[in-house]
């Protein structure tokens, strides 16, 4: 594996996609004979927003290879309640740890600290931008239930405009396949059109609808998710939209008996209880094969760095201008301002931020 950090899924090659769900599927068979494949190293996992499962599965990933953790679990009992920014935060732990995941609440953040990273750094999740570790395990429980990850019938259903799991999965599947997809949402909260726009350029048929009821017959994987509560400007807003979309018992009915009901977790109320002890329900398989996964990416990512030069990727970028131009109020841009400018052209010819995507023109 050549990859140097994980910020986003797409940069892993089909190859090294293969790799990981191979090692992930050998590990989920036997883990104890990776019990010692990991010993001596430590993770560092710094987590500068609230996670059950993304820092937990990776603490005992690492754990159970054999290998230590270290890490904070809420900012303000770090020195970045005293001021400290991202670059030095991450190069203090870079001088500790091994390997760090990290999750943060401003989108591109995982890019940005990945600049000044000189170990392996895992986006763990950067505000509503993406989330690659939890599309690894998404794409490894569809194919393991699914053999396949292409000519699939796929509903994704909830908050689909800041659902990260939601982006960071279909940027996934539309380069490893060719699918139909639902998009199951208000209007309010429906995908972007430059992503749905990149799904039908790619030869997927994509269908934007605001009932589930009328679908749900004809999907092999249901996606649910969360109404995103932390992204909404106010109570009201986040009001207006929950509890609209609800999968209980009676609905599932209406599906096939082997469509694969997914949700990268937690929930809240847009699936009932009486549906997790439906063998259709697959949910809580999706956390165990997370640990897997995140083993499996662990392996790959140390072994791929052993015995290279520790160096950061700021000493590519010191001629770059540091003045930023990104519109993004939740860029990471916004806030670290020592950051190099990094934009790249999109295919209409306008130019945008690497950190967070956003079209700067
Ligand atoms: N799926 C997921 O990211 O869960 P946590 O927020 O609990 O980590």
């Amino acid at each position: 594996m050549s990859l140097r950090h994980l910020v986003d899924f797409n940069e892993l090659t089909k190859e090294e996609w293969d790799g990981i769900y191979t090692l992930a599927a050998d590990i989920k068979k036997d883990p104890a004979k990776y019990s010692e494949v990991c010993k001596g190293k430590i993770l560092a996992t710094l987590f500068y927003e609230p996670s059950t499962r993304t820092m937990l599965s990776f603490q005992t990933a690492m754990l159970r290879l054999g290998g230590n953790v270290i890490g904070f679990d809420n900012p303000a009992n770090s020195s970045v309640s005293k001021g400290e920014n991202l670059k030095d935060t991450i190069t203090i732990i870079s001088c500790y740890a091994d390997i760090i995941a990290m999750r943060h609440p401003q989108e591109g953040s995982a890019l940005a600290a990945s600049v000044f990273s000189t170990r392996p750094l895992i986006n763990a999740g950067d505000g509503g931008h993406f989330h690659p570790t939890q599309t690894l395990i998404d794409l490894f429980t569809i194919r393991q239930n699914k053999e396949t990850l292409s000519g699939l019938t796929v509903g994704l259903c909830g908050d689909l405009k800041n659902g990260r799991t939601v982006h960071s999965l279909l940027r996934a599947l539309n380069t490893l396949g060719k699918n139909t997809y639902y998009l199951i949402s208000t209007e309010e909260l429906a995908l972007q059109k430059h992503i749905i726009e990149q799904l039908r350029e790619n030869g997927n048929t994509v269908y934007e609808v605001t009932s589930l009821e009328d679908c749900i017959d004809k999907l092999d994987v249901l996606y649910m998710t969360r109404i995103q509560k932390e992204r909404f400007a106010t109570e009201e807003q986040y009001k207006e939209q929950s509890g609209r979309y609800i999968l209980d018992k009676e609905k599932l009915n209406m599906s096939k008996p082997d469509t694969i009901v997914l949700h990268p977790l937690p929930r809240v109320d847009e699936i009932t209880e009486e549906v997790d002890y439906d063998s259709r329900a697959m949910y809580f398989k999706q956390v165990q094969n997370g640990l897997y996964v995140r083993m499996a990416l662990i392996v790959k990512m140390l072994e791929a760095r052993e015995g290279e030069e520790t160096t950061a990727d700021i000493e590519k970028y010191m001629d770059l201008p540091r003045e930023q131009k990104c519109k993004n109020h939740v860029c990471i841009t916004k806030t670290e301002k020592y950051l190099p400018l990094l934009t790249y052209k999109t295919p209409d010819g306008g130019t945008a931020c690497m950190y967070c995507d956003t079209k700067i023109d």
